[in-house]
């Protein structure tokens, strides 16, 4: 009787190699394969899903101490460490966030050459800053209201208090309040 002609794998085989040894060989080759493939799709599908969250989102403490107020000079003085504008007008503070609502990147302080009259919300407000964020092109008025690009809402802002125990200024995050909060000191 005629042997079966082998197949070219088999050909390649030592000769000898029994058939339940080249069916096994193959299984393994091909368990292998799918599992490289399933790996490459799942690396891929995780650095998708991870480049849509923006890598400069972190958690806040909730109430932080950041010095007596006297330190704080007028105008706007950045807090990098806190991603916070903190705010002197004479003698009252309040704190703008530099955290763009749009996907959380930090927006950049620009300090006008001279003062602009803006109309925010109905009224004319003299303009001295603005905040721009540098990822997709948001502007905010000093105030950090939104008024060009993709950021849906203004800044937040965060409650302000003196602590009675040392004196020094209290940023509350997990306060947010409206744009008419003043803290006079
Ligand atoms: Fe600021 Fe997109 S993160 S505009």
């Amino acid at each position: 009787m005629k042997s079966p002609k082998p197949s070219a794998e088999a050909a390649q085989l030592e000769p000898g190699t029994s058939p339940r040894a080249i069916k096994t060989r193959r299984s393994f080759f091909s368990k292998l394969g799918t599992g490289a493939v399933l790996a490459a799709l799942g690396s891929q599908g995780y650095a998708l899903l991870r480049s849509l969250v923006p890598n400069v989102l972190y958690e806040q403490p909730r109430r932080l101490k950041v010095g007596p107020p006297d330190q704080f000079p007028e105008g706007a003085t950045y807090l990098e460490d806190h991603r916070l504008f903190l705010v002197r007008e004479r003698n009252t503070l309040h704190s703008i966030s530099a955290v763009c609502t749009h996907l959380g990147c930090t927006v950049k302080m620009l300090s006008l050459t001279s003062p602009k009259k803006v109309r925010i919300n109905g009224q004319w407000v003299e303009e001295r800053r603005e905040f721009h964020c540098p990822c997709h092109g948001s502007k905010y008025y000093g105030d950090g209201t939104n008024y060009s690009g993709p950021a849906p809402k203004p800044l937040a802002w965060y409650k302000l208090e003196v602590s009675p125990d040392d004196g020094q200024l209290i940023v509350d995050f997990s306060q947010p309040v409206n744009q008419n909060f003043r803290l006079t000191v």
